[in-house]
């Protein structure tokens, strides 16, 4: 027994290990459920009791030896990466962020100013049906707009069409709300119209609806008054040109001083000063009565801009054709903008 014993301690000494499965062949055949080591194990226990006490410690010695030599076989065979130049541990570099489309930005930000005066936000589909586009909103039905000239058509009789505006999304609200209503409602809208530097077949508004008792023109003014100066500086001066939509009585369109400095102030607002910037008025009775609001107890005022047209004063862009054309050269001078 102890020559045994012995023996196998100088045979695993000797032993060379190489590979990963030199390593695992060594373990099986030594600690594995039929090695060596077992056999051992075995005839330990036919050894008389007297002899016990000597070989046990030498049988403990000759397994913890062979263990100890298949942990470090086993790390010395570990397959690393070649050389390659690859370092897996090295921490990775940074993503590169997208940036924020500036009509996105521009729209927060709008949006953001009527919240702040308790205005929510509301939106509605971009297919939509005549009435929510037209009748309800009063346009009479030789109207130009309801022409295959201006709007997209999806189906005809009944027209289902793309909305040419979103004061469709007031139609709706007022049929599904109780007032007093204060809403925002941003979106995107569609017109048959070539495209080219200042026109696009798709573009975006925003609409504005107050309704409740004693809704006045005045507090119209104000209001547009206050987000002009939030938007485009704290000195801002808007004027109302009176206008006409079918659906407000009266109407008006705003202008904001815009200054006559440089050349291109002169161009952009034709010599004037003054530069448009949206549509508004009174929501005509008709349009309450016909969205099931009783026009003796409530007035409200509506107004409506356009997100591209408010974005290109901002930014000054010149041309109308650089939101959709996704290039990475102009997106990426709005990096930075929240
Ligand atoms: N819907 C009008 C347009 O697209 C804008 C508008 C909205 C005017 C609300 C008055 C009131 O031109």
């Amino acid at each position: 027994m102890k020559e045994r014993i012995e023996q196998m301690l100088a045979e695993v000494v000797g032993v060379e290990l190489v590979s990963p499965e030199a390593v695992e062949n060594f373990r099986v055949a030594y600690l594995g459920r039929k090695g060596k080591v077992k056999d051992l194990m075995a005839a330990f226990k036919e050894v008389p009791g007297d002899q016990k006490r000597e070989i046990g410690p030498m049988l403990n010695t000759l397994k913890q030896a062979i263990e100890q030599r298949v942990s470090e076989a086993q790390q010395a065979t570990l397959v690393r990466p070649k050389a390659s130049g690859m370092d897996a541990t090295r921490p990775s570099g940074g993503v590169p962020l997208g940036t924020h489309h500036p009509l996105q930005v521009v729209r927060r930000e709008i949006v953001d100013i009527f919240q702040n005066m308790g205005f929510a936000v509301a939106e509605g589909p971009e297919i939509e049906d005549d009435w929510h586009v037209f009748s309800g909103l009063n346009f009479p039905p030789e109207h130009p707009a309801r022409d295959m000239q201006d709007t997209f058509f999806v189906e005809r009789d009944p027209d289902i069409l793309l909305r040419t505006h979103t004061s469709s999304v007031q139609v709706r609200e007022m049929e599904r709300r109780e007032p007093p209503m204060r809403l925002i409602m941003p979106g995107r809208v569609f017109r048959n119209e070539a495209i080219s530097a200042r026109a696009h077949c798709m573009f975006h508004q925003i609409e504005g609806l107050y309704i409740d008792k004693g809704v006045s023109f005045a507090d119209l003014k104000q209001t547009l008054l206050h987000f002009a100066r939030c938007f485009f500086g704290p000195d801002t001066d808007i004027r109302l040109r009176p206008s006409y939509f079918p659906f407000t009585e009266p109407s008006a369109e705003v202008d904001v001083y815009w200054g006559l400095k440089t050349e291109v102030d002169k161009r952009i607002t034709k010599g004037t000063g003054w530069l448009e910037i949206l549509g508004c008025g009174m929501v005509d009775p008709n349009v309450l009565k016909a969205s099931g609001i009783d026009p003796e107890v409530y007035s409200g005022f509506a107004f409506g801009m356009g997100i591209e047209r408010i974005t290109m004063l901002r930014y000054q862009i010149g041309d109308l054709r650089h939101f959709f054309e996704n290039d990475r050269r102009f997106l990426d001078q709005f990096a930075g903008e929240r």
